[in-house]
C-alpha cells in the first residue's frame, strides 16, 4: 500500500512519522517544493526504522510527481499560514490554487487514489478539490473531524479524570473555532453518558475548550500543531487502507444528508477501502440542528471566495 503526503512540513511529516512507525502503508512518498526539505525528511524518518523497528520505505520528492505515481492514498497538506495583514479572502486565494494544481498533479500520477485534504481552511478546501477534480464524493475526504474529535475527548478525559481510551465522543460541523460542534449530549464513558458523571456547566467548558483548540496551541507554539493533527491523518489513512470501517467525522459532500446540499462539512462517516463508504445521518436535536446550520451558513460564505479559483 503507497501513500503519498504532500507538504513535508509540520503536518506532513509527523503523519509520515506516524504512518511508517504503525506499518500503517509499506511504501511513503513525501513531497514538498522547497529543494531537499521532503528527502531530509524522508531520511530522517528512514533512520529511526532500526531503533523503532519498521520497515516502510519512505523517500522525499521535491515536486517530482512521479515518483507519487500508483498511490493507494494521497494527502495534502500543502499552503501556507495565514500572514499579518492578510484578509482570508487572499489566503483562501493562495492556498486553493496550491491545493488544486497540487490534487491535479496527483491524480494525474495516481488516477485511482483516494484523497485526504488537511489544508485550511480545510472545509473549503475539501469542497474545491472535490469540483476542480470531477471525482466522486467517497474519494475525497476533509480530515479535521477526526482531530477535533481528540481534542474533545482529552477534555473529557481530564474533566472526568478518567482514561481517554475509554471515551468515546464526535465533533461535527465545520473545522474552525466557531462552526464546529462538540456532540456533549451523545458522548460517553464505557457507554455512560458523560452527563451522569460532569456538570452542564463542566461539559459547557469542556466544549468550548475543544472549539478553541487549535487556536490554544498556536497561541503556545507561534504555529499551528501538529502531533495530534498528524496522527489524526493516520488514524484516517488507517481506516482506509486497512478497511477498518471506522465512524470518524469528516468532511464530506453532502446532498441532502443534515438537511445541507452542495458543501463539504464535517459528519460521522464509516471510512473503508472505498473512502467514505458510508455518511451515518443521526438525529440530531433541535439546538445541535439549529448550530449544524449556523455552521453550514459560515463553511458556505467561505466557499463563496473559491468563485475566481473554479471559474
Ligand atoms: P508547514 O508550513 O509546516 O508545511 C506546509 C508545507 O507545504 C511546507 O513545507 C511548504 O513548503 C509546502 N508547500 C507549499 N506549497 C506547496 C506546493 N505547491 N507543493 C508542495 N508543497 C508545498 O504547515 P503545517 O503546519 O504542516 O500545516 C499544513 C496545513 O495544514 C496548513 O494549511 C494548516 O493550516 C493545515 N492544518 C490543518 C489541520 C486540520 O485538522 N485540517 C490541522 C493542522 C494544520
Ligand atoms: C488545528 O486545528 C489549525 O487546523 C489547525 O490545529
Amino acid at each position: 500500500m503507497k501513500v503519498t503526503i504532500v507538504g513535508a512540513g509540520n503536518v506532513g511529516a509527523t503523519c509520515a512519522d506516524a504512518i511508517a512507525y504503525r506499518r500503517i502503508a509499506s511504501e511513503i512518498v513525501l513531497l514538498d517544493i522547497r529543494e531537499g526539505f521532503a528527502e531530509g525528511k524522508a531520511l530522517d524518518i528512514m533512520q529511526t526504522q532500526t531503533t523503532l523497528g519498521f520497515n516502510t520505505k519512505v523517500s522525499g520528492s521535491t515536486n517530482d510527481y512521479s515518483k507519487t505515481a500508483g498511490s493507494d492514498v494521497v494527502v495534502i497538506t500543502s499552503g501556507i499560514p495565514r500572514k499579518p495583514g492578510m484578509t482570508r479572502e487572499e489566503l483562501i486565494g493562495i492556498n486553493a490554487g496550491i491545493v488544486k494544481s497540487v490534487a491535479e498533479s496527483l491524480l494525474q500520477h495516481s488516477p485511482n487514489a483516494i484523497v485526504v485534504v488537511v489544508s485550511n481552511p480545510m472545509d473549503t478546501m475539501t469542497y474545491l478539490t472535490l469540483k476542480a477534480t470531477g471525482l466522486p464524493k467517497n474519494r475525497v475526504i476533509g480530515m479535521g473531524g477526526a482531530l477535533d474529535s481528540s481534542r474533545f475527548k482529552t477534555y473529557l478525559s481530564q474533566a472526568l479524570d478518567k482514561p481517554a481510551n475509554d471515551i468515546h465522543g464526535m465533533v461535527i460541523g465545520g473545522h474552525g473555532d466557531t462552526t464546529m460542534i462538540p456532540l456533549t449530549r451523545l458522548a460517553a464513558y464505557n457507554g455512560v453518558p458523560v452527563s451522569e458523571f460532569l456538570s452542564a456547566e463542566k461539559l459547557d467548558k469542556v466544549a468550548a475548550d475543544t472549539m478553541v483548540g487549535g487556536a490554544t496551541l498556536t497561541a503556545l507554539l507561534g504555529t499551528s500543531a501538529w502531533y495530534a493533527p498528524g496522527a489524526s491523518v493516520a488514524y484516517l489513512v488507517d481506516s482506509i487502507l486497512n478497511d477498518q470501517k471506522k465512524m470518524i467525522p469528516c468532511s464530506v459532500f453532502l446532498e441532502g444528508e443534515y438537511g445541507q446540499s452542495d458543501i463539504c462539512i464535517g459528519v460521522p462517516c464509516i471510512i473503508g477501502k472505498n473512502g467514505i463508504e458510508k455518511i451515518v445521518d443521526i438525529d440530531l436535536n433541535a439546538d445541535e440542528k439549529a448550530k449544524f446550520a449556523k455552521s453550514a451558513d459560515a463553511v458556505r460564505a467561505m466557499n463563496a471566495d473559491l468563485k475566481s479559483v473554479l471559474a
